[in-house]
């Protein structure tokens, strides 16, 4: 039995804190990913500090994306979740930043007019900048000798490049990731709340991608009929005149980070007046990844306290009972939209491994949003060392979690993405064509490799399609 389930006045609209937790309770749990701080002074004014900022997010905004959650759950709506793999304080900058947010506004007018649903954007980004990762050391040859480092964690935690001081945690990080988060955060929100109106008429969209000789004259058809109703349709919206485009699509713009170092979660995990509960206001939508979900770690008993929906990554190892006991431990009032399963297989092992998943959730009747990350059980390295991920296999493995949600009638409401608004040339294939041979030309990422504009414009077209089908 989980331990929160032993708490039998669980309060089933979900507002209370379960027994035994506390903004701490996390502390001297197990954290495979746990950063070593040599300086436990500087980690204590870090987190004094973050504890007197004000939050990044409020508790409205918190409650608002959990009932749309509920929402997307019973198959409402749809959740687009999207950016970076690991963000960089550096590339806060105001192009990138509006990019990104372009990129994603647009796949999701794309999805809005395949589903004739609304969709909640939220994206990976304002404070995407802790990773796990697969070995807490990396070895390189420097100069004829081997040298060991830690590894780059993100720059919440240390930086990329290769040597003994930018590789020592730095626990002021944490605060410079907060400024960077807030910037990004305030930009986004000017944005949005100014209209994008650009963003609204596909005539300004680049779509270069669907003119590329790769593509069938079977699918240049269907892109550029999808491409003339939502631009007739937006149009027609417009004459209506009741409400204009920027109205209709004003933008619930949501922020998402993977909640991994809990010093930072924690120090901005508060109560606010008048409601039950912690809120951790780094951010809207926290998820725990694929290393960090063990249910008796850290991050679980982190993550199980507090208030906003939490998203939890599901890899192809993960048995239908570990599943079952992470929502029992998570969400013990199978309150509506707390709960986010993120299944990310693989394409190969979608057929093996989610159906029992899906089955076992769904049998026991718990209330969560599964979504599909099509980016993380699909990378492979090439002959020569680089990271890449095929846009056929993303494609694919999102084709057969569609059918397999179908076959179990249960939904899929959501899809995640590693994804920029730039011309990266970081996965391979997609209608414009990058092969293995270009990935060289404009690999920008420090982490795992993006889909980039023309890449994710086209998989919002294909996905679309085939969830409207
Ligand atoms: C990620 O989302 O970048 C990530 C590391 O994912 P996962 O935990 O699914 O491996
Ligand atoms: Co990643």
């Amino acid at each position: 039995m989980s331990r929160a389930s032993t708490n039998e006045n669980a309060d089933h609209t979900g507002g209370s804190t379960p027994e035994g937790w506390s903004p701490d309770s996390w502390r001297g749990r197990l954290d495979p990913q746990q950063v070593r701080y040599t300086d436990r002074d500087a980690v204590q004014r870090a987190s004094d500090k973050l504890r007197s900022l004000p939050p990044l997010v409020t508790s409205w905004e918190v409650e608002r994306l959990r009932s749309e959650i509920a929402q997307a759950q019973a198959g409402g709506r749809f959740v687009l979740q999207g950016g970076d793999c690991a963000e960089t304080l550096a590339d806060c900058r105001g192009d990138l930043v509006a990019n990104k947010l372009k990129i994603l506004l647009q796949m999701s007018l794309v999805l809005v007019h395949g589903l004739k649903a609304p969709v909640t954007r939220v994206g990976r980004f304002a404070g995407q900048y802790a990773k796990p990762r697969s070995s807490p050391t990396e070895t390189r040859a420097v100069g004829g000798a081997q040298v060991t480092l830690p590894s780059y964690f993100g720059d919440l935690v240390n930086e990329a490049g290769f040597s003994e001081r930018e590789r020592a945690p730095d626990p002021h990080l944490m605060v410079r990731g907060y400024q960077h988060a807030a910037m990004t955060l305030n930009f986004i929100r000017s944005l949005v709340e100014g209209g994008f109106a650009d963003i609204h008429h596909p005539e300004y969209w680049d779509l270069r991608f669907m003119e590329h000789a790769g593509l069938s004259d079977e699918r240049r058809a269907q892109y550029r009929a999808m491409s003339q109703t939502l631009a007739d349709g937006l149009r027609f919206m417009e004459a209506l005149g009741e409400k204009s485009v920027e109205d209709l699509t004003r933008v619930e713009f949501y922020t998402s980070h993977e909640g991994l170092n809990l010093i930072y979660e924690s120090a901005q995990t508060r109560q606010v007046p008048r409601k039950d509960g912690w809120f951790d206001l780094t951010t809207h939508l926290p998820w725990i990844g694929e290393r960090t979900r063990a249910l008796d770690g850290a991050h679980v008993e982190f993550f199980r306290g507090i208030r906003n929906p939490v998203g939890v990554k599901v890899g192809p190892k993960a048995e239908p009972s570990e599943v079952l006991e992470l929502i029992e431990t998570l969400n013990p009032s199978n309150e509506p939209g707390k709960l986010v399963l993120i299944s990310r297989l693989g394409a190969s092992n979608v057929q093996g491994a989610l159906p029992a998943l899906v089955g076992a959730v769904r049998d026991a009747g718990k209330r969560v949003l599964w979504m599909s990350d099509p980016m993380h059980g699909n990378g492979i390295t090439t002959d020569s060392g680089v990271k890449t991920r095929s846009f056929d296999s993303i494609l694919e493995e999102l084709e057969r979690v569609i059918d397999v949600h179908a076959e179990a009638g249960t939904v899929l409401g959501g899809v995640h993405f590693e994804l920029t608004g730039e011309d990266v040339t970081e996965c391979v294939g997609g209608a414009s064509g990058v092969r293995e041979e270009d990935l060289g030309l404009n690999y920008a990422s420090p982490c795992d490799p993006r889909l980039n504009y023309a890449q994710s414009l086209e998989l919002a077209f294909l996905l679309s399609g085939k969830l409207g089908g």
